[in-house]
Order: C-alpha cells, then structure tokens, then sequence
C-alpha cells in the first residue's frame, strides 16, 4: 500500500499517519508489574526500551489515564516481565476489563516486594531513577537492580495489532 505522505500536514492528520507508521514497528510485549499502597498491579506494555548500560537501566512510557500510572507517579519499584509466545494470554488479561488484583489469576506470579512472572522469558527488576512527562505520557526510567532469565529466547511479537512471533537469522 502507497499513500500520499503526511509531511506538514495538520497535527490530526500526522498522528493517525503516525499511528499507522508504529504498526509497522514490532515490538516484544511486556507486563508492567510494581506494587502500590500495598496493592500488585500488571499493565501489558510495548513502549519499553534499553536506555543505557552504563548505568543499567531502561525506560517505560505509561499512558497518564492508566490505573499503573499513579505508581509509577509515586516512584515505586517495577518489574518487566518479557513474555514468551505461549504467555499471550496473560498480555490480554493485562490490558482487557480484568483490573486490579485479578490480573493476577493466571500464570505463576511470585509475590515479593514487586510481582514476578516466574517463567517470563526474563524479568527485568528496576529502581525509579527518574521521570518526565509528554503530551499524554509518562517517561519512566527504571535503573536495573536485577535480572532474571528463563528457558530459550522465545519472544511474543506485537506489529499492526496482532499477536505474532520471530524468526531469527544471523545477521
Ligand atoms: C500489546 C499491548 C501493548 C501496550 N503497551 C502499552 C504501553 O507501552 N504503555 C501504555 O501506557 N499502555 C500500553 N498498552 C495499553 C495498556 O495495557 C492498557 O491500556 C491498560 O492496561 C489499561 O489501563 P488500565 O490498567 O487502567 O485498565 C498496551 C496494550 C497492549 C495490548
């Protein structure tokens, strides 16, 4: 498909063409895990990156109208739990009408400090380190204190909307 580019065109116009742009951006699907005035709380998020090894750490962006959003506020710890393919469903529960605590009802969630999804492909334990926020997001940094991995490297894959997985070569 070719379409006429949105090059300085109206904002509306440059974020639906953006929109359409990031479907085309596969990214591996996470829950977000930290724990807030004593609750657990899970949110399934893509926009999660490395920042820097030096100092370890990585950013998260969450939506301000998320219900993880005021934790994060808050500063607590988070988790990043990097789903495998066969762990799908527990990405959907995490970001469907199943809220709170009940997003905890499936998979084998370990209940420390911060949950974690104890056969996530790796778990990824992180510090606040530091915010900002833009237009309708936060920007977390989260400085790692701790890594976990399991099994074989074995992603769940999200690009234009749906659920997929990888076929890796060598470069
Ligand atoms: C695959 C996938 C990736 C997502 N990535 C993000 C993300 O990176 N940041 C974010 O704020 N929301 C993301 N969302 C949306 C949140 O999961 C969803 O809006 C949130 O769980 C709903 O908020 P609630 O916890 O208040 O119900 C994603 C949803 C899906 C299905």
């Amino acid at each position: 498909m070719s379409v006429a580019p949105a090059i300085g065109r109206p904002e509306a116009v440059l974020a639906e063409a953006m929109a359409q742009a990031m479907r085309r951006l596969a990214k591996s699907v996470c829950i977000v895990t930290t724990r807030h005035e004593g609750q657990r709380m899970a949110m399934a998020a893509t926009a999660i990156d490395s920042l820097s090894l030096d100092p370890p750490s990585l950013l998260v962006c969450i939506n301000k109208t998320a219900s993880i959003f005021p934790a994060f506020s808050a500063k607590a710890d988070f988790n990043i739990n990097i789903l495998s393919q066969a762990q799908q469903h527990l990405a959907n529960r995490c970001n469907g009408p199943v809220k709170g605590e009940a997003r905890f009802g499936e998979g084998v969630w370990i209940d420390d400090e911060v949950p974690w999804l104890s056969d996530a492909q790796a778990v990824v334990c992180c510090r606040h380190d530091g915010d900002f926020h833009y237009g309708t997001h936060g920007v977390f940094i989260g400085r790692v204190l701790g890594v976990r991995l399991h099994g074989d490297v074995d992603p769940l894959i999200y690009a234009d909307g749906l659920y997929g997985s990888t076929v890796l070569r060598r470069p």
